[in-house]
Parts: C-alpha cells; structure tokens; sequence
C-alpha cells in the first residue's frame, strides 16, 4: 500500500474539517481528489504532507506509520496552485534545489536536471529565470522541480487551475505522461470533473469533510449510488417511476427490469436523450433553450415543474430542424443498462 489514511480527524481550531477520512492507495496508482470549495480537499493532502496537526488517526506511507514525521521526512512532495518556485533563482537551480539539498554530486545534478527538463520539454530554459517564463512553462518548472525531490508520492494540489482550457489539457496529458514515465503514486485535487475522469485510476468524490465515495471513474459514472454521486461526475436528468412485476415504468420509458418492486428514479444523462418532433411517445416538453457550441448543441427543456438537459451531437442538431419555443417529445435514446436509484424512505 503506498498511501493508507485511516480514521483521519482534522479541525483548525474549533472547526471540524476532514471528518473520518479512510483512504488505501495502491502503488503506482493515479488518484484524483474531486469536491466542492471549501470540503476539504487541501487540508487532506497537506495532513499527508505533514504540513498540519491532525486530532488522530493514522497515516501510512508505504507502510511507514508517518506520525510524528517532519514532511521532508515523510517521501512526499506538494505542487501547489501558486507553485511556490523560487522567483529569484533560474530553472535549473529550482530544479536542483532539493537534489542540492540532499548534497547529490553535481555531476549527477546536472544529468537529473537535463532529463526532467527534457520529459517537461523545456530543454534550453536551464539558465532562464522563472520570472521570465510563461505560466505553462512555470508549471512545468514546478512539476520538474517535485519530481526532482524524488518522492514516493506526489501532491498536486490544483495546479492547472489558473491556466486557460487549451493549456490545461496539455499539461493534463503531460502529467498523465510524467505519471506513466516515472510511475510515482500520485494523488491530485481537482474541480474539474472531466479532467479527474481522464487522469485518474481512482476518485475520491468529497463533500464537507467526508469522501463519499472512492472507485473508478467508469463505475462511479456507470453505477453511482445515488444522485448525488452521480450529480458529481455530470448533468443528470431524473424520471421518477415504479417497479411492478419485473417492469419499471415512468413517463420516459418502459422496461424489464429485475429490481424489487418500489418507487425509483431513472437517471440519463443528457447525451442518453433525444427529442423528437413527429411521434407520440415520450414527455411532451417545450424548447426553452438552445446553446449551439459546435461539436455539441445544448438544449434545455420544459414540462410542468421539470426541466430536462439534452445533448445532440452536430448532424443530428442541424437534421433536427428545431426552434426555441417548439413543442417536442423528449425520449431516451438508451436502451440497455439503464441506471435505477432507488427512491429512500
Ligand atoms: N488555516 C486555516 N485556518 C482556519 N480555517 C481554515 C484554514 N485553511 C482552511 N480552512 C477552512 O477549512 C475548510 C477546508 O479548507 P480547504 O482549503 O481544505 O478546502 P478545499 O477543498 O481545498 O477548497 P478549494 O477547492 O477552495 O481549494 C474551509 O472551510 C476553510 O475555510
Ligand atoms: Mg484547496
């Protein structure tokens, strides 16, 4: 086990924070940290840092009871969102820092530095000061610097937050790149949920405090328990219905089911629905909203109380023939393994 969390506890002063974390990471693994502002997700991966006093549990790095350690002691290395560099040095002494530190031959050094400078693709910046680099560029300074450390777990606290989409999709592939290269366990806090899902093995889904739940993104999306983990990973759109006799029925949709009888919800995603301007089946919605965004047109739906997100990819948007304010049939396009939660109390 590289990282194992267990009855973790942590308050800033009479604030409860982090309220009985359990978390057990394999070696090797790429986990992504997923939470509202606020839940707690720093103050998570600071406590395994050692950077804060925590009020009990235990906290194992690879199989090494690390209470009571300093961080410097603990094999771990945090890349903040404000990345923390040294402004007056270059890239190549930010780099070289902790390898100094450790007083590694400078021979050595200077080949480290080379190959992390090269799987960040800043060869030639080695005499660059940082305040001179672009806020991609510094990433990668701050990404090669912690990889410099050498540690057996990597923290990475937010650390494309700032950056624009484009750039924050290639330093996305660029640390799932680092993380397949040098195959360091790494756990890294995110808002986003797209970018959690693509980077990681596993997520751990937090609210106030708590993880809600830890799996891999397809089971999480494919097979949450209940709407607020699916909420968490996309748009959910919710039909209410029953199971009678191996049969869920809703307004939406009919099908065989082996459920025991109750009342439940069915959950499709925007993408797993479509509208349909001729037949009779379906919910008879109006067309409030139409967000064209190129690959994928956004449309919003009413009926009664109930408003309905769809998704339509470009052709099928542009064959809809469709208009703000037209009468539609709001159906699934799904078929099969459809997502049941059932209804509590
Ligand atoms: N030094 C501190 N002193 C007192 N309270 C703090 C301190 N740092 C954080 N908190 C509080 O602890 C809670 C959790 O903060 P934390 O920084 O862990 O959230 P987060 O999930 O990382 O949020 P964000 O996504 O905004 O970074 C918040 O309510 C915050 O106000
Ligand atoms: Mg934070």
């Amino acid at each position: 086990m590289s990282l194992s969390v267990k009855g973790l506890n942590v308050s800033y002063g009479k604030n409860h924070i982090l309220k009985d974390i359990n978390l057990e990471i394999e070696s090797g693994e790429f986990v992504s940290i997923l939470g509202k502002s606020g839940c707690g997700k720093t103050t998570l991966i600071k406590s395994i840092a050692g950077l804060l006093e925590t009020d009990n549990g235990d906290i194992g790095i690879f199989d090494k009871n690390v209470a009571g350690l300093p961080p410097e002691k603990r094999q771990t290395v945090i890349v903040f969102q404000d990345l923390r560099l040294f402004p007056h040095m270059n890239v190549e002494d930010n780099i070289a820092f902790a390898m100094k530190l450790k007083k590694m031959d400078k021979a050595v050094i200077k080949e480290k530095v080379e190959k992390l400078l090269d799987q960040v693709r800043l060869s030639g910046y080695e005499k660059r000061k940082v305040s001179r680099l672009s806020g991609g560029q510094m990433q990668r300074v701050a990404l090669a610097r912690a990889l410099g450390a050498e540690p057996k777990l990597l923290l990475l606290d937010e650390p494309f937050a700032s950056l624009d989409e484009d750039l924050r999709k290639e330093m996305g592939e660029l640390v799932r790149r680092l993380h397949r290269e040098n195959g360091i366990t790494t756990v890294m806090i995110t808002h986003d949920k797209e970018e959690a899902m693509a980077l990681s093995d596993r997520l751990a889904l937090m609210e106030e405090g708590r993880i809600l739940a830890f799996d891999s993104p397809e089971r999480l999306y494919n097979s949450p328990k209940d709407e607020k983990i699916a909420a968490m990973l996309g748009d959910v759109n919710l039909f209410c219905g029953k199971v009678e006799g191996n049969t869920f029925t809703s307004d939406i949709i009919s099908f065989k089911t082996d459920k025991k009888p109750g009342k439940y919800k069915l959950l499709l995603r925007p993408s797993e629905l479509d509208v349909d301007n001729k037949g009779e089946l379906g919910i008879k919605v109006s067309l409030k909203q139409i967000s064209f965004g190129g690959e994928i047109t956004e449309l919003i739906l009413e009926a009664e109380e109930n408003e309905y997100k769809v998704r339509l990819p470009y052709g099928e948007f542009t064959k809809a023939e469709i208009k703000n304010g037209d009468e539609l049939r709001l159906i699934s396009r799904k078929n099969n393994d459809f997502i049941l939660l059932e209804e509590e109390g």
